[in-house]
């Protein structure tokens, strides 16, 4: 069954079991309170008899009293009726046969001194006829003897129109009841479901893949539905997260298989020409010594991109764990100099180490000189004739070094770009001594990054370039967070 309807079912079932129960009650409380009015009266009437109607001396009936009272309950159509303790009618006198006596079964009752109220078809004790009324019968004694007994009744037509017309009145009521409900019902029933619609609806949208939707129901009062619709746009926010980072994800795998190839072919193709080469001996004897050292730095250069990418990406997925440590770097960029002071001289470039002997940095070792040697190894590369500057002091909660040549510079566009794996300002210096591959600074970024410092850059063409690298103390470094596995 549709949930409209059921809802409806719902609300109609409980109004009209609730309206049932109140008419039947409300009849009934009528119609007992009615009788018993009725009763009430009746024995008030014969209460006034009791004393008035019959000389208790003589025996003799107050006729005239009887039938004054008579007249003046004319309109209830109220009458009376005596009888002696022989239960024969003293009054009205009628003819013989016409009235008629108490049943024996009341009879016995009055004697005993109980009254009797009879609400039922009944013959009429004055005329005989079958009629609905009510009889009181009143038993009046004396000294413990039967003296007679006092029949008041009404017929019982005007009490049963009265109810009769209650009932009606009722009846229509719980007919306007019936419509009232159904109509409640339906608004009621309709706005819930329109709710639960909307959510289906949104929910087929989400299916095929619209995750820009929005769910927020409106409501005064926040009930369950609505914080369904709640927790329902939360859950299409995570899902059109992971949607996108399952996107990113995609692309950046695509960029790096396009790029690793792109990289990796030139150095096969050089190989497999040098190889092809000496296969159909088309390499003079005297020129195979510097083609089988061609091929080994084109393999050398394959491992290194290699080891490089699986290097960033451990990186870039937090698998590396930093060996932290706070120790001379003065003492390290001196040991860096030494190491390549050869390369230096080979672009006759002077290579300057400024710093006090002192300064101190917190960082791994290792990775510390791999990020230097990066930087000092590209101004080097990039440099001619000219000077690079190493300095190193100690910064607010800091160590700051920086790495300034006067080389050939580069744009602000190729500036924006040096932290991207694979990039190369000038690609036509990619087979130059030092570096090829693009990816010496995405690396470097990593992991100064994972050290929690900061790496900046200035540079301008044709003037130099000035790179500037801080680690943070040991006080303010970030502590490594559990290495995670990323598949
Ligand atoms: N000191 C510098 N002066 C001018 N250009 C630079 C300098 N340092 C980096 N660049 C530019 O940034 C690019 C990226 O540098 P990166 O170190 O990432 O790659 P690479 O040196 O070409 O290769 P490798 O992976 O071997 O280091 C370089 O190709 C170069 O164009
Ligand atoms: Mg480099």
């Amino acid at each position: 069954m549709k949930l409209l309807y059921q809802q409806m079912l719902a609300f109609f079932g409980v109004l009209i079991v609730a309206m049932a129960i109140i008419s039947v009650m409300f009849i009934r409380s009528t119609s007992n309170t009615v009788w018993q009015n009725s009763f009430d009266q009746l024995e008030e009437y014969t209460d006034v008899l009791k004393d008035r109607a019959v000389d208790p001396n003589t025996y003799l009936i107050n006729t005239e009293f009887i039938e004054h009272s008579e007249e003046i309950l004319k309109k209830q159509n109220v009458h009376f009726m005596i009888y002696d303790a022989t239960n024969t009618v003293r009054y009205p006198q009628t003819a013989e046969g016409q009235a008629t006596a108490i049943a024996g079964r009341y009879w016995k009752q009055l004697e005993n001194g109980d009254a009797v109220a009879l609400p039922e078809l009944t013959t009429n004790p004055r005329n005989g006829k079958q009629q609905s009324m009510t009889i009181y019968y009143k038993p009046v004694f004396l000294s413990g003897k039967l003296l007679f007994v006092i029949a008041a009744f009404a017929p019982v037509d005007n009490i049963q129109s009265s109810l009769r017309r209650t009932e009606y009145n009722l009846f229509i009521a719980f007919l306007l009841s019936l419509l009232v409900a159904i109509v409640l019902s339906y608004v009621l029933a309709r706005y819930q479901v329109n709710r639960i619609n909307r959510l289906r609806q949104v929910t087929h949208q989400v299916a095929e893949g619209n995750y820009d939707v929005d769910v927020k129901i409106k409501s005064r009062t926040h009930d369950e539905v609505a914080a369904l619709a709640d927790d329902f746009q939360d859950m299409v926010g995570s899902l059109r997260d992971s949607q996108a980072e399952i996107h990113r994800q995609e692309e950046r795998r695509r960029q790096f298989m396009a790029d690793a190839a792109h990289e990796m072919r030139t150095p096969l193709t050089t190989i497999n020409g040098l190889l092809e080469g000496l296969a159909y001996d088309a390499i003079p004897e005297e020129s195979k010594g510097q083609s089988i050292q061609l091929m080994r730095n084109e393999t050398n250069r394959l491992i290194r991109l290699v080891n490089e990418n699986l290097d960033y990406e451990k990186i870039r997925t937090n698998q590396i764990l930093l060996k932290k440590q706070t120790f001379n770097a003065t003492e390290a960029l001196g040991e860096i100099k030494v190491q390549l002071k050869q390369k230096a001289a080979d672009a006759k470039d002077e290579l300057v180490l400024k710093a006090s002997p002192d300064v101190q940095v917190y960082a791994d070792r290792d990775r510390f000189v791999q990020v230097m040697v990066n930087i000092i190894q590209n101004a080097i590369q990039f440099t001619q004739n000219g000077t690079i500057t190493v300095t190193a002091k100690t910064g607010y909660h800091q160590t700051e070094l920086s790495v300034a040549d006067t080389g050939i510079g580069m744009t602000e566009d190729q500036v924006k770009n040096i932290w991207e794996r694979y990039y190369k300002a000038d690609p036509s210096r990619k087979n130059t001594k030092y570096g090829e591959s693009g990816l010496g600074l995405a690396i470097v970024h990593q992991l100064v990054t994972l050290h929690g410092g900061t790496i900046d850059v200035q540079s301008k063409k044709d003037e130099g370039t000035t790179f500037t690298v801080a680690f943070p103390d040991e006080e303010t470094a970030p502590k490594q967070a559990p290495i995670t596995h990323t598949k």
